[in-house]
């Protein structure tokens, strides 16, 4: 009796339950009706009478130990499970659910326009393929210039007035001209082509937001204030912007146009560097010759315009090193631009 009462001791003490159904059936098997304990109480009645008190002492504690454990099994378990039900939080929100990536090019893209749409610009589009009269010719470029040339242009045929894949969006504005009413108010999206060696810094098919505006009395410095407005919405509010003397056949005067680094704040930095500018874009005046060339009165009116690169601006915004990212459609970079629920 003695090892028996030894053995339950120590099973007692190791047992370990997880689940309330466990402690009820290590109840039953050591103290039901047929359980171990309760079969040493009816076996205690056959022991010697010398040794009953020795026993019966021993019987006792380990009755003791086996429901005061049971008891300890159950109040473990139990605050577990209440602890469970206290870290669920049902005001957490969901897991985020994949419904696919927009291109970084479409999101830029759309961005650029959202912001000119604001400002009441419409939104005109024109031809990828286009003829030499849009591309070049109503644009001011003499004949001579280098743009015309089969290194830079794709021609698909050549004939008085080629076509050609147009290599700016600045086309679209000559189409706008030659058939919208006045005043003219437009962003020209598009997917423009030029031929160059494929590279981290160039491609041959890119795109461009062209923007054009044209009424009575339209200045230099409403062109300049558009512009800083844009920065603005597309770099942050403390955005400064710069202008550079530069030369296009179509404006006059002409100009670049650097954002204050949005990366360093104008610290200087290896996106912008070390300068502290970054250049997102050209303009200036249109010039008289062009207006004329599209019947409108260079006199009675005056106008802007500008062209940027989508895949450039998106560059700054997202640090994209490599043009050709744009149009490998790796999974890997696509992914980054994934959109959740
Ligand atoms: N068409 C020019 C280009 O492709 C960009 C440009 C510059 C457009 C100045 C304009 C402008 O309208 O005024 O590089």
């Amino acid at each position: 009796m003695k090892e028996r009462i030894e053995a339950l001791m120590a099973e007692i003490e190791s047992l370990k339950c997880r689940k309330e159904q466990e402690i009820e059936e290590a109840r039953v098997r050591l103290l039901g009706k047929k359980g171990e304990i309760t079969k040493l109480f009816e076996d205690f009645r056959s022991v010697a009478p010398e040794m009953k008190r020795e026993f019966g002492q021993k019987l006792n504690i380990l009755k003791n130990t086996a429901v005061a454990k049971i008891e300890e099994l159950r109040a473990s378990v139990q605050e577990s499970a209440s602890a469970g039900d206290s870290s669920f939080d049902s005001t957490m929100p969901g897991d985020p659910v994949a419904i696919g990536s927009r291109h970084p090019v479409s999101i830029v893209r759309e961005e650029i326009v959202n912001i000119f749409r604001k400002f009441g610009y419409d939104v005109a589009e024109g031809p990828e393929i286009e003829d030499d009269w849009h591309v070049f010719e109503a644009l001011n470029f003499p004949p001579e210039h280098p743009a015309r040339e089969m290194q830079d242009t794709f021609f698909i045929s050549a004939s008085d007035n080629p076509v050609l894949l147009r290599t700016h969006t600045s086309s679209v504005q000559v189409r706008a001209m030659e058939k919208m009413p006045l005043p003219i108010r437009i962003v020209c999206p598009g997917r423009v082509f030029r031929n160059e060696a494929i590279s981290a810094r160039a491609h041959c098919i890119f795109h461009q937001v062209e923007g054009l505006y044209i009424d009575e009395g339209v200045t230099f410095a409403d062109m300049k204030q558009a512009i800083l407005l844009f920065a603005r919405e597309m770099f942050g509010p403390q955005t400064q912007i710069r202008m550079r003397p530069s030369y296009f056949p179509f404006t006059e005067p002409s100009a670049e146009i650097d954002v204050s680094c949005n990366i360093c704040h104008g610290k200087g930095c290896n996106i912008c560097k070390g300068t502290g500018w970054l250049e997102i874009m050209g303009c200036g005046m249109v010039d008289p010759n062009v207006l004329e060339a599209s019947g409108i009165d260079s006199k009675k009116y005056s106008g802007f315009a500008f062209g940027m690169g989508v895949e450039r601006i998106a560059m700054l915004k997202w640090q994209v090193k490599d043009l050709r990212n744009y149009f490998e459609n790796d999974m890997r970079f696509l992914k980054e631009f994934e959109t959740f629920i």
